[in-house]
């Protein structure tokens, strides 16, 4: 597969959006006139991962700049800023939402008129959207130096062209690695409760032609210990200045079996993820989600009647777990709050 999958697209006034709940099962694309069913596609999971969020949220308020119905600015800001606020209220944790939005509000206070922020916020949009794939494509370079022919890699959850702007972050790393020659196998681990590895990263290796195997997440400490893999690549939802990561749960229980058997564990994911504002992971606002999650299997009841769930979406790994953290400025390794804060642009938003 070389061509490239978007997680969401502009067409002329509406919101086109792969429906990620219904693969691989179908492969659906919904279309959305209003921001609200654009923030309710973020809510619900339709569209997830980090950057593509954050490029989905962007698209939203470009939608949402279209149904305001106002001539002047002042009525025009406060009713975009109303927006912003729901949209932001959607998933905490992925700090690219956050960042995706700032942009949109700085975008439209350098406007004079209604009319130019609604022109600008779609040329901001598709700005996101781009920068996400080219920075991914300059980390997955970076990035393919780690692996070596013949490599077992582990990942979890989700990271390809699906989760981003259209490439991935650990996943495009793997693909471009795939590319070069390398004859790697990928272990994905299933990720509950939403097994985005189990519907989505092996639907994704499976059209890349990545040769692959799914394991539960419980087979991981087995699967290190068998010596079949080389390192492990998760992605990031949330890098404080410090390195610590907040990633899908179960990240965190894979850099410690990695520690304990000496696997490199690599952090992949573009500066637009690292929260230069908190200094360390304990500011993450990690996401508890609906029990259901856990106890139902679709709309099956797996579990007794009643019983008490504790679901949070994330987790977070402690800097002094990660190997590196490739993003699309190079490869950094700690201490992460200079090398991170080295590779940031001065001039770099959201
Ligand atoms: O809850 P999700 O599916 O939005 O979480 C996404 C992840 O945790 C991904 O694995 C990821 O690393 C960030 S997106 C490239």
């Amino acid at each position: 597969m070389t061509t490239r999958i978007k997680p969401v697209e502009w067409a002329e006034g509406i919101v086109r959006l792969v429906d990620q709940t219904r693969l691989p099962a179908q492969y659906v694309v919904e279309e959305y006139t209003d921001w609200r069913q654009v923030a309710e596609a973020i809510q619900v999971m339709k569209v997830r991962g980090a950057p593509a969020i954050g490029i989905a949220a962007a698209y939203g308020l470009t939608l949402a700049a279209r149904q305001i119905d106002a001539s002047e600015m002042p009525a025009f800001r406060a009713a975009f800023g109303d927006i912003c606020q729901s949209m932001a209220a959607t998933r905490p944790t992925a700090v690219n939402l956050f960042g995706a939005i700032e942009r949109m509000q700085r975008a439209v206070s350098e406007c004079e008129t209604p009319e130019a922020a609604r022109a600008r916020l779609l040329e901001e949009a598709h700005a996101i959207t781009e920068e996400d794939y080219e920075a991914d494509l300059r980390m997955a370079e970076y990035g393919a130096h780690l692996l070596k022919n013949r490599f077992g890699v582990l990942t979890i959850c989700h990271t390809g062209a699906l989760a981003t702007g259209g490439y991935g972050t650990a996943l495009g790393i793997l693909r471009l690695a795939w590319e070069q020659g390398k004859a790697i196998e990928v272990y994905a681990c299933e990720t509950r409760p939403r097994l985005q590895g189990l519907r989505l990263t092996a639907w994704e290796l499976q059209q890349l032609g990545i040769p692959s195997r799914v394991i539960t997440d419980s087979m991981a400490a087995s699967l290190m210990a068998s010596g079949k893999i080389d390192c492990v690549i998760a992605g990031a939802d949330r890098i404080a200045a410090n390195g610590d990561t907040a990633n899908k749960i179960g990240t965190y229980s894979l850099a410690v079996l990695a520690h304990y058997h000496q696997i490199p564990f690599y952090i992949a994911a573009p500066l637009t993820t690292v929260d230069f504002n908190i200094s360390d992971g304990s500011h993450i606002p990690v996401e508890e989600r609906d029990p259901r999650e856990v106890t139902h299997l679709g709309e099956i009841q797996i579990a007794p009647e009643g019983v008490r769930v504790w679901n949070p979406a994330f987790d977070v790994t402690p800097a002094s777990l990660i190997e590196a953290i490739i993003t699309e400025e190079g490869i950094a390794y700690a201490p992460f709050t200079e090398t991170l804060n080295a590779q940031r642009a001065p001039s770099r938003g959201a």
